[in-house]
């Protein structure tokens, strides 16, 4: 995937500005508040996404304007293409001069991997984070694997509401069969997957960790399994009684995680703000190299704010290292850009390019 160029008209904080990309890597530099992340985010947008930072469709109309506009030419899957987006309460997208009926249909032509400050907490925070990590990935690769999680979810919330009644009248065993069975036919399933695509993450995460902290550490990435697939009907059947007390499902790959070590320690306890954050990059720049050899394509890779906290040398390998693709990244830091050999610099301010 190429983004060449993108047009935007009251977006935002943007009145007018046009910008042609580099095929490789892209400075968006300027101080706090400028318009550096909303220039990723129009970007994004492109992608059939929703904003990264949870906006309603008229937040991207610039204040004291109706309506804005952006514009963008690409090249996906060998062919070029241009798009439109029309912002007023709501967004119309149009693709190669066809208006859609939603803008989600933009999904696909267009694809990135992005990295956004929240993307920290996948390291740092709960399993939930990680498991919805590997859910997201592997729903955009293989969409059959929606239809699987929406199936399991909907027999653990049936389990969950059935539990409840088994402590006052067993008689509720004969439903908790049914969902118990569906729980571990598609458990196993969800397991398989995640496994699967962790291993491929793991084809390309230690290198690309040790990359980030010039050979001085390695990571691992395990797949932990609360419950292995083969046990998990036993389990729920002889977990029924604690869980109906609870009112929980306490077996299952909804309680999976990933775990992420780095020199063999945990990441979320020990990590440091700079460990966490090259383990978080890492993970979505793994990713990037997987959807490609599923797909054959590289998506486009959207960074913003990545280089704070990150010493000279980290930011250095993120700038120089990575070029496989195209990338677009925000900093604040003039001095990061010093470090950058090739590519292309533009600079924000106030909404313009400077
Ligand atoms: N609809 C809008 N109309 C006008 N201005 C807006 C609109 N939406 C956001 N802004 C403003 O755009 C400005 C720039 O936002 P942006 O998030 O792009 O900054 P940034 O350059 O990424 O800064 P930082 O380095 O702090 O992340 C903000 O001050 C924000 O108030
Ligand atoms: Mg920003």
């Amino acid at each position: 995937m190429l983004v060449k160029k993108i047009k935007l008209k009251n977006f935002r904080n943007i009145e007018s500005a046009g910008l042609e990309f580099d095929n490789k890597m892209n400075v968006i530099s300027g101080e706090n508040a400028q318009g550096k992340t909303n220039i990723l985010e129009s970007i994004w947008l492109f992608c059939g996404a929703k904003s990264f930072r949870n906006a309603k469709d008229s937040a991207f109309v610039r204040f004291g304007e109706k309506s804005g506009k952006s514009a963008i030419d690409f090249i996906s899957g060998g062919i070029e293409h241009t798009a439109e987006m029309i912002f007023t309460d709501k967004r119309t997208a149009v693709l190669d001069g066809k208006t859609l009926k939603n803008p989600g249909e933009l999904a696909g032509t267009l694809s990135a991997v992005v990295f956004s400050p929240a993307d920290l907490s996948l390291v740092q925070e709960g399993p939930d984070k990680r498991r919805r990590f590997l859910d997201v990935s592997i729903g955009q690769l293989y969409p059959n694997y929606i239809d699987i999680l929406r199936s399991y979810g909907r027999a653990v919330s049936q389990r969950n509401s059935v539990i409840k009644e088994y402590k006052y009248d067993p008689s509720v065993a004969i439903m908790l069969d049914v969902f118990e069975e569906e729980i571990a036919a598609n458990g196993k399933k969800i397991t398989e997957y995640r496994k699967k695509f962790l291993d491929e993450i793991n084809k390309y995460l230690p290198s690309i960790y040790s990359g980030f902290s010039s050979g001085r550490e390695s990571i691992t990435s395990l797949y932990v399994a609360k419950t292995e697939p083969t046990v998990l009907l036993d389990e729920l059947k002889k977990g029924r009684k604690e869980d109906s007390f609870l009112g929980v499902t306490s077996a299952g790959p909804h309680r999976d995680d990933i775990e992420l070590l780095i020199n063999g320690i945990s990441a979320r306890n020990y990590g440091s703000q700079g460990q966490k954050r090259s383990v978080a990059i890492a993970l979505k720049l793994s990713t990037l190299n997987v959807i490609n050899a599923v797909s054959g394509e590289y998506p486009i890779c959207l960074l913003d704010d990545v280089m704070s906290e990150l010493d000279e040398a980290r930011q250095k390998y993120i700038l120089n290292h990575i070029s496989d693709w195209q990338t677009f990244i925000t900093c604040c830091d003039p001095s990061s850009v010093e470090r950058l050999s090739g590519g292309r610099v533009f600079t924000v301010k106030g909404g313009g390019i400077v």
